[in-house]
Parts: structure tokens; sequence; C-alpha cells
């Protein structure tokens, strides 16, 4: 039997919630923000694949106290009501962490499921302090109480793509941020 493929949806059909230049301006912000909480200190950035990827390439460049960065993966538990909510790592640190300031970056902070799993484990290694940073924070959605430092924007409960983010690993090289048409997700 033929694999069924999922009808393509257009970005240029999705209406645009932030533009280039407006998450251009928060990056910029946020990112003079921690220059400022980091004055004189090394920072390491940990980006959450894959989503993250794109929000960390621009806020690294738009942070001026030295900076690295490494990645980590984590399963996707699904998104469904019936999920387990149980987060497995797939790719851990290629470089220790303990000792350094930490700064956790994400795409999308909803459940809060991903980034409480991952605080903890980032706190196993004893850094010098951790922090989050996020583009997106959806708080309708938060099972489990956690907040991150920096947040570009707060969104309500709709499904968003573009800048990292994703349908179906679709429309993450997507500039703006996008609302995806509820009836085809
Ligand atoms: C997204 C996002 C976060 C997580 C947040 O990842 O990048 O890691 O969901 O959701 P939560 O707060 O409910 O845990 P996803 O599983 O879609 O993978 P991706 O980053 O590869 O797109």
């Amino acid at each position: 039997m033929a694999t069924p493929t999922l009808p393509f949806v257009p970005a240029s059909s999705c209406q645009v919630l932030f533009s280039v230049e407006q998450i251009r301006e928060r990056v910029i912000a946020i990112g003079k923000q921690i220059s400022e909480d980091y004055k004189g200190e090394s920072i390491v950035l940990v980006g959450v694949l894959k989503g993250a990827a794109i929000f960390l390439a621009d806020l690294a460049r738009a942070i001026e106290v030295d900076n690295t960065f490494d990645f980590v993966a984590v399963s996707s538990y699904g998104k469904g009501k019936t999920s387990s909510g149980a987060v497995k790592l797939i790719k851990d640190l290629d470089v220790p962490i303990e000792g350094k300031h930490v700064i956790v970056v994400e795409d999308i902070l909803d459940t809060g499921l991903t980034l409480s799993y991952l605080r903890k484990l980032m706190l196993q290694h004893k850094p010098a302090s951790l922090k989050i940073a996020t583009c997106l924070d959806k708080p309708e959605r938060r099972l489990v109480p956690i907040e991150a430092d920096y947040v570009c924007f707060k969104i309500p409960n709709r499904f968003v793509i573009g800048y990292g983010m994703d349908y179906a690993e679709k429309y993450r090289n997507v500039a703006d941020i996008r609302l995806f048409p509820e009836d085809k997700v």
C-alpha cells in the first residue's frame, strides 16, 4: 500500500505571526540583556535540536560576551492528549559544562516537559548557573511548572511554523513565524 502523503500547505498561505524584523528586534534585545547579565563571563549555549538551531544561531551572534555552543537532542514524546510525557535523551552534550554558565536555548516552551527534563539533566552536570532562553512561550499549555528567563514572544495556544519550527519536519526554513491552519494539523 502506498504511504499516504500530507497535503502540502504553502507557507505563503499561512498568516504571519511575527515578521523577520520583529524577530530580529527581539533577538537583539535578548542578546543585549544576556550580555549585560553575564558581563565579564563566558557562557555555554545549549540548543535543543532541531527546532532551536535557527534561534540559537541568531542569538549567539547577538550576544556580545564570550560564548560557545553545543546541542542536545531529545526524543519527541508525541503531543497528543494520550502522551506519556516521557522524554528521552538521544544526543548528549559534546563538551563538559561543569562550572560553566549555561543557557539552554529552545524554540518553544509548551507543556514544559522537555525543559523540565533537560533542566534536571543539566543540573546533574553541576554548571555554575543555569538559565533558559526560548523564542516562544505558550504559557496556557504548561503541564509542569517551569518558566524561561529570556522569552522573545509569549503566544496563545496556536500551532506555529517557521524560524526552526516544523510541521512534519517541513517549514523550519521559513524566515518568519506563521500560524499553521489548525484544520491541517
Ligand atoms: C519542540 C520544541 C521543544 C519541545 C517543547 O520540539 O523544540 O523541544 O517541543 O515542547 P514541550 O514544552 O511540550 O516539551 P519537537 O519535539 O517538536 O522537536 P523539534 O525541536 O525537532 O521540532
